[in-house]
């Protein structure tokens, strides 16, 4: 248990955040197809990434580490000698079961108790249409799952998804590369495009129109030596909510990814009235960074949807809290995703923040609501093992009235030095 202490003054500091866990996976899995070393720097060494270092090393991978650098070099996938276990990350398997489906041997994945809850039919349905063979606990809908290997090369299809998933997107894109022919993945609405990016960098060929992605099977990746992971806009997401509700505070975050597919949560906070300026842009190997200075401000309600959400969908937790500081009241619309995270988030935000700011938070069919301005009060909260439930009730306690967690150590999932950041940040 942990106890989080209310802040009685604002932040003024510099804090450098960790990188970014989606790019972090995706540098993993990428150097590891190619035929050189790959240097990756500021990569995330968060537990749902050493998942996939683990992985991609079961599967002949050499990945050597050194605290936040990998040299990663690939030596052709072979089969792995043991059950491949994902731990808490969907990224890694459902990226790896979508590399995995075309491969000749035999893979098996498990993962952790949340893990093997969540729905994994979205993936296995599109590989099967494929011709992948490939088969999963409870009529293919969860771990452990199998796949057999692949007796000759996968189709290339044309998969309408019916939800926005980064994850489901970038395992038919990693099939796709060696299918027979092209496949083209369409998304209700754009999700992050790190895949897509990283393919790109590493040589693969791609096309775009409007919502459709169309991957071109290339079986020879050509590796980068060197990736760079940005810092991560979800861990960051904590100190920016945290920044703008707390009286007097001037924070800047240095290196942080800015890719448009994730800054939902920079615009929704603007047109609530938080204070927030990007400056220092460039572009790394095709990602955009940018450092960003973040102020107090009075923040009012809003209401949002749509499109927005696959760009902000990690960070919903953490913009409650924002809602919960704000005059009016804020509704966000089509967030059903939320009940297949790490917990169910939905419900996890509406029963434990309501235990800090009674009568605030509620749902009604994929739609949460955060009626803001209510009294805050010193609760014990549980994080239902989910990292984003803790850090986001840690800033909650920390801009009201102090919080227990049960389970702190979660956060080490995405971001391992995060209470240590609350505590001594990084002066500027
Ligand atoms: C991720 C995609 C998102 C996100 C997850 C990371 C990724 O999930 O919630 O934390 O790295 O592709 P979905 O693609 O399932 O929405």
């Amino acid at each position: 248990m942990k106890k989080i202490l209310p802040l009685t003054q604002g932040l003024r500091r510099g804090i450098e955040i960790p990188g970014d866990k989606s790019i972090s996976h995706r540098s993993i899995i990428l150097s590891s197809l190619g035929a050189s070393t790959v240097e990756v720097s500021n990569f995330l060494a968060g537990a749902d990434c050493m998942s996939t270092v683990a992985c991609m090393r079961a599967l002949g991978a050499k990945i050597e580490q050194a605290g936040k650098n990998l040299l990663i070099t690939g030596c052709g996938l072979h089969e792995p000698e043991n059950v491949l276990d994902a731990g808490n990350s969907g990224t890694t398997l459902r990226l790896l079961m979508g590399l995995l489906a075309s491969q000749k041997f035999l893979t098996t994945f498990t993962g952790d108790d949340s893990l093997r809850r969540r729905p994994m039919a979205r993936v296995i349905t599109p590989l099967k249409k494929a011709g992948a063979s490939i088969f999963g606990r409870n009529d293919n809908k969860n771990l452990p799952i199998t796949i057999l290997p692949a007796e000759k090369k996968l189709r290339g299809i044309t998969y309408e998804m019916p939800v926005a998933s980064a994850q489901v997107k970038s395992a038919l894109l990693l099939a796709g590369l060696y299918a027979e022919t092209p496949t083209t993945v369409i998304e209700p609405a754009p999700s992050r495009d790190h895949s897509e990016k990283m393919l790109e960098a590493f040589g693969a060929k791609l096309e775009k129109v409007g919502n459709a992605i169309k991957i071109f099977p290339t079986e020879k990746l050509i590796a980068p030596e060197k990736i760079s992971v940005p810092g991560d806009i979800s861990s960051a997401a904590y100190w920016i909510v945290l920044a703008t509700i707390l009286d007097g505070s001037d924070v800047t975050i240095i290196n942080v990814g800015v890719n448009e597919t994730r800054t939902g949560i920079l615009d929704v906070l603007k047109s609530m009235g938080a204070k927030i300026e990007i400056f220092n842009e460039r572009t790394s190997g095709g990602e955009r960074a940018a450092d960003l200075k973040i102020f107090s401000s009075k923040l009012r309600g809003i209401e949002f949807g749509g499109e927005i959400i696959p760009r902000l969908i990690d960070e919903i937790p953490a913009l409650a809290v924002a809602a919960a500081f704000a005059e009016g009241t804020t509704i966000i619309h089509d967030v059903g995703e939320l009940r297949v995270k790490e917990t169910d988030r939905l419900a996890a935000i509406v029963e434990e923040f309501n235990k800090i700011s009674p009568d605030t938070f509620s749902a009604t069919g994929d739609s949460l609501i955060i009626r803001g301005g209510k009294k805050k009060f010193f609760a014990e909260c549980k994080t239902r093992a989910d990292h984003r439930m803790a850090m986001s009730l840690a800033i909650f306690g920390a801009a009201a009235e102090g919080v227990t967690i049960d389970d702190a150590d979660c956060v080490k999932i995405s971001y391992p030095d995060f209470f240590d950041t609350l505590i001594f940040g990084t002066e500027d």
